[in-house]
């Protein structure tokens, strides 16, 4: 094991780093003896959007990250993925998919990507990385165990191929709760950490303490995991269907009977990893046909208008754009004149958070649920810690906290407590 000086000059452990591979946001973290650091790996940024562009130009034939959603959004011809974790788990993983020209596996996308930061880390770092700690969710999917065991075991090949000669995994709420014992914990207490992300809600309620943070064998202060496979794209899903997808033809009468338009489109377009589905001709043929026999043919044009000139992730940004803004203002309004003149939704908090009723109380529930799991109830928790981009979400933290009325809630570092808290990690098993 060899060390070198890092960026900011201070001894890193040249070998061993922290990946949390996020269903929106990665981050890619080492740690030396001054403590944990997450490493700019586009631009300044240290969290990369989990995407991936695919273009017809050699210039813009792979990109990833902010360069990958700003290519798609000026109209680069390629095709633009995200939500790739929310494919592990699920039988799609294993199957090809076409991305110009050629047709590879999700898999391999996601070695693609993550292949993509190994390098970048590298380059920063000015040393090759060859162990690794991942994050993973407590469920990739719900009630599926040999589904999750294949989501660890795809991550780990993938991880394997791409040069990790060691890979090992950790829950991603367990890695920010080391991140946060090391800032916030003084004395011995118990603490909850809510990880509410792009895919996936997890909870650990664990022992923290100063001396915890010095100890090598932590798993008899991990008093219990759960999670739900629900987050912030499951919101955006949920406000497209309630405040944007009705002004393209969803829930619209079709003429005769007393029936609707099919709903699954809309569903799709709804959906980070299915938008691309869309695009196939034999779903626009049907919509052709539904639209002849439509009451409002004008709500099905514009549909058709998104497909045809494949802005369906367009439609789903704007959607999780008003979706953001909604967490600090109570309505938000969104012009869609590139899809029609005069088009705009408005949307109010209000109303988002009354059709969003049900996936709160699935968080809530969990949380409740683990708790009981570790042994303990409500009064018990000193603490519950926030960490993942849904965290600010007004409503959602307001369900997690209400049985905890003893507890402080105190906010991580939304966008990097998981990875920190990797890197911590990497450290203390390969350092
Ligand atoms: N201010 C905000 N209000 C509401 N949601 C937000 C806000 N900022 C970010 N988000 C949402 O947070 C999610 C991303 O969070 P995060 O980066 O923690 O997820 P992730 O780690 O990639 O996902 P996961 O851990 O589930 O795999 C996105 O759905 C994004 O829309
Ligand atoms: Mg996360």
């Amino acid at each position: 094991m060899q060390h070198n000086s890092g960026q900011n000059g201070s001894p890193v452990s040249q070998s061993a780093c922290g990946l949390d591979f996020g269903t929106s946001n990665s981050t890619l973290g080492v740690c030396g003896a001054s403590g944990p650091r997450l490493l700019a790996l586009e631009g300044d940024h240290v969290a990369v959007p989990s995407a991936v562009f695919f273009g017809a130009e050699a210039q813009s034939a792979f990109l990833i990250g902010r360069e990958a959603v700003a290519a798609y959004v000026d109209g680069v011809t390629g095709r633009l993925m995200r939500s790739l974790k929310s494919i592990l788990g699920s039988a799609l993983i294993d199957e090809r998919t076409a991305v110009y020209r050629r047709r590879i596996r999700f898999s391999e996308v996601i070695g693609l990507f993550l292949a993509e930061l190994k390098q970048r880390a590298e380059a920063a770092l000015d040393a090759p990385l060859d162990a690794v700690v991942m994050g993973r969710p407590v469920y990739f999917v719900d009630d599926d165990e040999a589904a999750n065991r294949h989501a660890e075991e795809t991550l780990r090949t993938v991880a394997q191929a791409i040069g990790f000669r060691e890979v090992s995994f950790q829950y991603e709420p367990v890695a920010a709760a080391l991140e946060f014992e090391r800032r916030h914990v003084s004395g011995e207490k118990i603490a909850m950490v809510a990880d509410i992300g792009g895919g996936t809600t997890d909870f650990t309620v664990v022992r923290l303490s100063a001396a915890g943070e010095r100890r090598d064998e932590r798993a008899s202060d991990i008093l219990a995991n759960d999670g739900v496979r629900l987050g912030g794209t499951d919101f955006d899903r949920q406000l497209s269907m309630h405040a944007f997808m009705p002004g393209f033809g969803y829930r619209s009468p079709m003429k005769r009977g007393d029936i609707e338009v099919p709903s699954a489109p809309y569903w799709d377009l709804s959906t980070w990893s299915s938008v691309h589905q869309l695009y196939d001709p034999r779903r626009l043929a049907e919509l052709r046909e539904v639209r002849f026999d439509a009451r409002e043919p004008a709500l099905i044009d514009r549909l058709m208008n998104v497909i045809e000139t494949r802005r369906g992730h367009s439609v789903l940004i704007a959607v999780e754009e008003a979706k953001i803004a909604l967490s600090d203002r109570e309505r938000a309004e969104t012009p869609l004149a590139w899809i029609e003149p005069g088009l705009s939704v408005e949307a109010t908090r209000a109303g988002f958070e009354a059709s969003a009723h049900a996936l709160r109380e699935r968080l809530d529930r969990t949380a409740r649920a683990c708790v009981a799991g570790a042994g303990l109830t409500p009064e018990d928790i000193d603490y519950v810690f926030f960490t993942g981009g849904t965290s600010q979400m007004p409503a959602v933290r307001a369900a997690i906290l209400a049985p905890f009325e003893k507890a402080a809630a105190i906010d991580g570092d939304r966008f990097g407590a998981v990875g920190l808290g990797l890197a911590i990690e990497a450290r203390r098993r390969y350092g």
